[in-house]
């Protein structure tokens, strides 16, 4: 089926009349689901056949109506084929639904999760309280000015270590930590509230925190009074990644909550949203719908963009009023998966420079999977690639050896530079790659990595800096200065040299 088509046969299934007074199926007419799965949380099926031709939708929690594509009754089955999502091989899935003592089974799959849900007859009107109230999205306004992060952001974020279990006492203690342990004079400023703080909305439609936040206000101004900053977390879609509320349909409303409570910092993470917002068009109005939305609201909010690095969001996430927007799906806390992601998955560097950054995702560092020198690579690789320094270990166990990766001056100052220059690969031999990232200062930050599994010997010379001759050469890990470069370098497996050099 054709994207023209299939819209219209969306917009067919939007306008659906009530279950049709005769029904010509015995599966014509309203079923609820109460005790539906969360994910994705069906709540109703409708069904109307006028002669031979039946049409239908199932609607849900996560996805709003699924439209019936070519529904037909087979051997006392109504079976449809559904859109589907995130899975290249099946764009649509068939779907069946069974009849039995007056319930219904459906049963399905949309990406990987198989829905099989039973319902009960309902009435029109009990159709019309379950109804999806489908948002129509803005068109594209013009471009969004953005003065904020004019170097990449830096701070701690909850979810690589806590996930959804993350609550006011855990934010407030990594707030503490972060001052105590000296991170936030090293520079990192915003402590971010990753997905699973959201509760539901009030009568009037504004989002309130669950019950392990008791007092946002109460929480941004702990932070604040520590000289930080705070973020918090949202999506385009009506559900977030891990089953929380999104601000479908209450754009402009959360904006203006965030605002209210304090909130510096936006994390707006595609998930459901991309059900609504399949292609370029549709994912930069709601992104922008909520960059307009923020900056309406007069308060500077660092908008970080998360839908992937899908449609070359890098070309697009300034004008959307983004600061900052994801590369890749998710980090995990092993080097295969920090390496693809650092490697080879970081973002146009031609899209990079103040006010707007290809973000490779959060940090590992001090989550345990990774070896010291893996993570030293992992921190020199974002630092190099002027990707925003997002930590998310439990800052309260910070060992030595990881406080002194994160804090590392030199390193974070190559990475806040503020020339703003992604740093980029210039030479690869086997498994060793050498980076340049030329800097404010005239010189020329050098990355050795190492990628193989055996230790090996590599000499960086003056033309991977662009250079004829070197006049100065400083270690950034260990700050040692040295008139030229050394024969050659020997590199861990998994590890990284990172120097800077100077011409003359
Ligand atoms: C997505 C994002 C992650 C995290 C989770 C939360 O997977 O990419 O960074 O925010 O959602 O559910």
């Amino acid at each position: 089926m054709t994207r023209a088509l299939f819209a219209a046969t969306a917009l067919a299934a939007i306008m659906l009349a009530p279950a049709a007074a005769s029904a010509r199926t015995a599966f014509d007419g309203v079923w609820l689901f109460d005790k539906a799965p969360p994910m994705p949380g069906v709540t109703m099926m409708e069904v109307t056949s006028r002669g031979t031709r039946i049409e239908g939708r199932v609607t849900t929690l996560w996805y709003g109506p699924i439209t019936m594509i070519d529904p037909r009754v087979e051997n006392g089955r109504l079976i449809f084929d559904a859109r589907n999502i995130n899975d290249r091989d099946h764009p649509f899935r068939r779907w069946s639904v069974s009849l039995d003592k007056g319930q219904v089974r459906l049963q399905g799959q949309i990406w990987a999760t198989e829905v099989d849900a039973t319902g009960y007859r309902g009435t029109a009107k009990a159709a019309k309280a379950r109804a999806f109230k489908v948002a129509p999205l803005p068109p594209l306004g013009a471009p969004i000015a953005s003065r904020l992060a004019a170097t990449p952001p830096m701070g701690w974020s909850s979810w690589n270590r806590f996930a959804e279990h993350i609550d006011d006492e855990t934010v407030r203690a990594m707030a503490d930590a972060m001052v105590s342990s000296g991170l936030r004079d090293a520079g990192y400023r915003y402590v971010n509230i990753d997905d699973g703080w959201q509760g539901r909305r009030d009568a009037n439609g504004v989002l309130q925190p669950n019950d392990k936040f008791p007092d946002m206000k109460a929480l941004t101004a702990y932070v604040h009074a520590r000289g930080l900053k705070i973020g918090i977390y949202s999506s385009p879609g009506p559900r977030t990644c891990a089953g929380y509320e999104g601000s479908y349909g209450h754009v402009a409303q959360d904006a203006r909550t965030f605002a209210d409570w304090g909130f510096d910092y936006l994390k707006y993470d595609l998930c459901s949203g991309e059900w609504f917002y399949p292609n370029a068009d549709t994912v930069k109005r709601s992104y922008r719908e909520m960059g307009a939305a923020l900056q309406a609201t007069g308060r500077g909010i660092v908008f970080s963009l998360c839908e992937y690095g899908r449609f070359e969001v890098g070309s697009w996430g300034r004008d959307v009023g983004g600061q900052l927007w994801r590369t890749t799906g998710d980090i995990t806390d092993d080097y295969e998966t920090m390496a693809k992601i650092g490697f080879e998955r970081n973002g146009d560097p031609d899209h990079a420079g103040p006010h707007g950054w290809n973000d490779a995702d959060m940090l590992e560092i001090g989550n345990g999977g990774m070896s010291l020198d893996e993570y030293r690579t992992h921190m020199t690789l974002w630092a190099m690639s002027a990707s925003p320094l997002m930590m998310g270990h439990d800052l309260r166990r910070t060992t030595p050896e990881m406080l002194a990766l994160l804090t590392n001056r030199h390193v974070i100052a190559v990475d806040q530079d503020p020339r703003g220059i992604q740093g980029k690969a210039v030479r690869k031999d086997g498994r060793i790659e050498v980076w340049a990232k030329p800097l404010a200062d005239g010189r020329v930050a050098l990355a050795l990595f190492n990628r193989g599994t055996d230790e090996a010997s590599f000499a960086l010379t003056a033309a991977d800096a662009g250079l004829r001759s070197i006049s100065q050469v400083q270690d950034l890990w260990s700050g040692a200065t040295a008139a030229g470069l050394p024969e050659s370098y020997t590199v861990p497996a998994h590890g990284a040299v990172m120097v800077a050099v100077r011409g003359g």
